[in-house]
């Protein structure tokens, strides 16, 4: 775990399922990755981060694992796979695997032999009398469904999951389970992967006596097992005794971490994790979860994205991302889909040049857009299944459904849009999930035949930030946090500044820029318009020649400007 190679480059989440199909069965599958690896090297991917793709019931679409050592057969298989990994370590693209260490399927081998309580394998699993008869053993959750806990009639027992009932976890204070753990991790990094995404990783450890949550605690959202007390102790044992022997990187995703909690994780001598995903920035419309919907606030997500940029700097290593497949798609929560184009490049702008390592998100390049489907049994979530379920027993079923339209999980699940033609050139057959009506004109063929579409404005971007030396080191500020409309953040070293401006918009709002910056010197490098005009007064544009002496600019929709600025 000592290289820096992942601080260099942009990655891009597959979700296997919705990438590509490549044997015609309608379901994303390694063969199509294969095929699209060379689309990924031109957008300058430098790594991969698979979701899930072993073999799984699918309770929750692969977080619920049933074999860690192995591909589900419709999927590929190991061979595939090792096809896919030598192409990508030639186009010098690594891989890291989702490594989902929380729970098991329920019906994984392990759990079905824990069913026996002489079996050493009880042990495995969180099994429990409840307080009294008919009561669970504590007053937990679960992320997914009502009570933490489901009893198990024939052992009298009830098992722990904080997911769905067919996700249950793992017994991390029991060393057999570390073994099996590491000997997962070294299967796969033997096997040539370069590291994994650590699947809820701060939830590992729970405290022996598995105490009731707080109410006061809960409502803010602190639980027991959240960053438990040997959190730190088992993933330092996964790093000495199976990552320090490896060239390979960690990113764990922490969902209720703050930065400062995040730096016990990612910084000092020996870090437990490379990076981490933190989850504040994805609230800025909502509270915690996307179900609890609020108006979009740019102040929340600027405060979010700038204690995250200023809590780490120096100490450690920032994680980038806007989307994955557990939220809606980012441009139609934080863009505008009237303002399709202009928002969603601003988008990229306002988060491809902070300090870190950026994720892209499949489809997110193509500013993929939320998809509402007519009825709640066109969704295959299990939590939008189960918050249907839930909100209906108290609230109207046209209105729950409008919530979960624009909130689930499956918004960023629909099969990537690849052409115009038929089933938007995702599979020949009929796909697993439907389409996005939007295909005919959101789609990587006609993207990549138009120089100004969103997917050009990402592979120019990815390819300037990647050699950018100011990106890699330079410090972050932001400027203007006050406002409610405006992101802008300068990056600044050795004497060259970036700065970034970003109107979250459709509003004219006019822009001042910062002291020191003269219209004649800087050099806009991207901008989301053809043209970058200031504002009439100054006496010119940009490109006219003439020299604007007051530099000051009004937005357009969603405009974006990148400029950067030499030292005299
Ligand atoms: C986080 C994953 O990203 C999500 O998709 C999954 O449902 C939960 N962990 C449980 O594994």
């Amino acid at each position: 775990m000592n290289g820096d190679w992942y601080k260099d480059r942009v990655f891009y989440q597959i979700w296997p399922r919705s990438f590509k199909d490549g044997n015609g069965d309608g379901i994303g599958d390694l063969y199509g990755v294969y095929d699209k690896l060379d689309y990924l090297k031109e957008l300058g991917i430098g790594g991969i981060w698979f979701s899930p793709f072993y073999p799984s019931p699918n309770a929750d679409y692969g977080y619920d694992i049933s074999d860690y050592y192995s591909i589900a057969p419709e999927y590929g298989d190991l061979d595939i796979f090792r096809k896919v990994l030598d192409k990508a370590h030639s186009l010098d693209i690594k891989v890291i695997l989702d490594l989902v260490i929380n729970h098991t399927s329920d019906e994984h081998e392990w759990f079905r032999k824990s069913r026996d309580k002489d079996s050493p394998y009880r042990d495995y699993y969180f099994w429990r009398k409840g307080k009294k008869e008919g009561r669970a053993p504590n007053n937990w959750s679960s992320f997914f469904s009502k009570g933490a806990w489901t009893f198990d009639p024939e052992t009298m027992e009830h098992y722990l999951h904080l997911h769905h009932a067919k996700q249950v976890d793992l017994n991390m204070d029991n060393p057999a389970v570390r073994e099996e753990v590491k000997k997962i991790m070294r299967f796969w990094l033997d096997f040539g992967v370069d590291g994994f995404r650590e699947d809820v990783i701060t939830y590992i450890s729970k405290p022996a006596a598995l105490p009731d949550d707080l109410f006061f605690q809960a409502v803010k959202g602190l639980r027991f097992y959240d960053c438990g007390p040997r959190i730190h102790e088992y993933l330092q044992e996964f790093r000495t005794d199976v990552l320090d022997k490896y060239d390979c990187m960690t990113v764990g995703e922490a969902p209720m971490i703050t930065p400062q909690r995040a730096l016990t994780f990612v910084s000092g001598n020996h870090p437990d994790l490379n990076m981490v995903f933190g989850f504040r920035h994805m609230e800025a419309d909502c509270l915690y979860k996307e179900y609890l919907p609020l108006p979009f606030s740019l102040r929340k997500l600027k405060r979010a994205f700038t204690s995250w940029q200023n809590a780490l700097n120096g100490k450690a290593w920032n994680a980038l991302y806007l989307e994955n497949h557990d939220h809606p798609r980012v441009l139609s929560r934080y863009g505008s889909e009237r303002y399709h184009d202009e928002s969603g490049k601003m988008l990229a702008a306002c988060y491809l040049l902070q300090k870190g390592t950026p994720f892209v998100y499949q489809g997110q390049e193509l500013g993929m857009t939320n998809f509402a489907l007519p009825s709640i049994e066109q969704y295959e979530d299990c939590v939008a299944r189960k918050q249907y379920e839930n909100a209906t027993k108290v609230l109207p079923k046209k209105f729950v459904l409008r919530i979960i339209q624009r909130a689930t999980r499956d918004n960023s699940r629909s099969p990537v849009q690849w052409t115009g033609g038929k089933n938007a050139g995702f599979s020949d057959a009929e796909p697993w999930f439907p389409v996005n009506r939007n295909y005919p004109s959101i789609n990587a063929a006609d993207e990549a035949a138009d120089p100004d579409s969103v997917l050009n404005f990402y592979r120019r971007l990815i390819a300037f930030r990647t050699k950018s030396r100011i990106v890699r080191y330079g410090d972050y500020r932001e400027l203007l946090p006050l406002s409610r409309s405006l992101y802008v953040y300068e990056r600044t070293w050795q004497g060259e500044t970036l700065l970034v401006i970003c109107s979250f918009t459709e509003k004219a709002v006019r822009y001042r820029f910062p002291k020191g910056f003269a219209a004649e010197t800087a050099e806009l490098l991207f901008c989301n318009y053809r043209t970058a005009p200031f504002d009439a007064e100054t006496g010119g544009t940009a490109r006219s020649g003439r020299k604007p002496h007051c530099p000051r600019m009004t937005t357009r929709p969603y405009e974006t400007r990148i400029y950067r600025i030499t030292k005299q």
